[in-house]
C-alpha cells in the first residue's frame, strides 16, 4: 500500500497508476476505522481497478470545537488494517493541505431543506462542511465511484444533491450499515461509551425495529411518540430526535401513503455520547 500527505504526491501515484483507463474506487473516512468502514473497502475493491481511502478529520465539519478534539485518531493502527485488507492508496493529509490558507473552498450548492433538518438542524454548519472536503478530496483523487454508508443516511442524501447540482463525474456507492452482533451500528463513537452505556446502546436499533413492525398499523405521529417513550423508559438514554421521512426529499411524513419510501431516522445521547441510526420501514 502506498502512503501519501500531499497532493503533489498522491495525483503523482494516481497519474500512473491510474494512466490507462483504470477505474479508481474511494472511500473517504475521518479514521478510528472499524468493519462498518472495511465494508466500503470491500466493495471498492471488487468493483474497482484501484482502491484509494482517504483518513482526514475534517474542522470544518465540527460545530463543536471539544467534539473535534476528542475524536479518536489512530492511523498507524488504521494504516496497518487497510494494507491488510489490500486498499492500494492510503491518503491522510494534514489541515493546510486540505485547506490552505487564503483559499476557500466553500460548495455553492443550495441543498434545500437537505443540510437543515434533524442532523443540520442540531450540528448547524456539518453538512456545508463536509460536503466541502468531500468536494475537495474528490477534485483530488478524481475517482470513478466513491462509497459511502446508509448509517449517515443524511449524510448519503446531501453527498448525492452536490453531485448532481454540481454534475460531477463520480457515481456514489450507497453502501448497508455494518452493526455489531446486538444491532448496535459500528460507529467510531461506540469505543467511548462506558460499559453501562454500550449495554444500553443495542435499545435504539431494537426500537427501530420495532418501529418497522408498527409501521402503517398506527398513526406517523402515534408511532413516534410511541418510539421516543419506549427509548425513554431507559434512564441512561435521551432522544435528540426522532423522525420519519421521505427517503429522497428527507420530508417529514405525516401519513403512510408513501409508506415505501418511509425512512426513520434518530440521534440519542448516551450520557455526552450521541449515536445516529436508521431504518426503512417498508422493505
Ligand atoms: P466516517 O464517520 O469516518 O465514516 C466514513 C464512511 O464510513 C461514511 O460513508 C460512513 O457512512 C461509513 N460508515 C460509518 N459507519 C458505518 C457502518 N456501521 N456501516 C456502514 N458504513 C459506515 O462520514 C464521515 O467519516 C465523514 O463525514 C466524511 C464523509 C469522511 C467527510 O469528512
Amino acid at each position: 500500500m502506498n502512503q501519501f500527505s500531499t497532493i503533489r504526491e498522491i495525483q503523482e501515484c494516481l497519474a500512473i497508476m491510474a494512466g490507462e483507463g483504470r477505474s479508481i474506487g474511494f472511500v473517504p473516512t475521518m479514521g478510528a476505522l472499524h468493519q462498518g468502514h472495511i465494508s466500503l473497502l470491500m466493495r471498492s475493491r471488487m468493483e474497482n481497478d484501484i482502491t484509494v481511502c482517504s483518513i482526514f478529520v475534517n474542522p470544518t465539519q465540527f460545530n463543536n470545537p471539544a467534539d473535534l478534539k476528542k475524536y479518536p485518531r489512530s492511523l498507524t493502527q488504521d494504516a496497518k488494517l487497510l494494507m491488510e485488507c489490500g486498499c492500494d492508496i492510503l491518503f491522510a493529509p494534514d489541515v493546510p493541505e486540505i485547506y490552505p490558507e487564503g483559499e476557500s473552498h466553500e460548495v455553492d450548492v443550495d441543498f434545500g431543506i437537505l443540510d437543515k433538518v434533524m442532523e443540520g438542524k442540531f450540528r448547524p454548519g456539518h453538512f456545508r462542511g463536509v460536503a466541502m472536503v468531500v468536494n475537495r478530496l474528490f477534485t483530488i483523487v478524481n475517482p470513478t465511484r466513491a462509497y459511502f454508508g446508509k448509517k449517515d443516511f443524511q449524510q448519503l442524501a446531501v453527498i448525492l444533491h452536490m453531485v448532481n447540482a454540481l454534475k460531477l463525474p463520480v457515481k456514489i456507492i450507497a453502501c448497508e450499515t455494518v452493526r455489531e452482533a446486538d444491532g448496535l451500528a459500528m460507529s467510531s463513537r461506540n469505543m467511548r461509551l462506558t460499559i453501562a452505556e454500550r449495554n444500553l446502546a443495542p435499545v435504539i436499533y431494537q426500537v427501530l425495529l420495532k418501529m418497522r413492525e408498527r409501521s402503517g398499523k398506527i398513526p406517523v405521529r402515534e408511532l413516534k411518540e410511541w418510539a421516543i417513550k419506549k427509548i425513554h423508559e431507559h434512564p441512561g438514554l435521551r432522544v435528540e430526535y426522532l423522525e420519519i421521512c421521505d427517503k429522497a426529499s428527507l420530508f417529514p411524513m405525516g401519513n403512510w401513503f408513501q409508506r415505501k419510501r418511509s425512512m426513520a431516522l434518530i440521534a440519542v445521547f448516551l450520557g455526552d455520547i450521541r449515536l445516529i441510526d436508521n431504518i426503512e420501514l417498508f422493505l
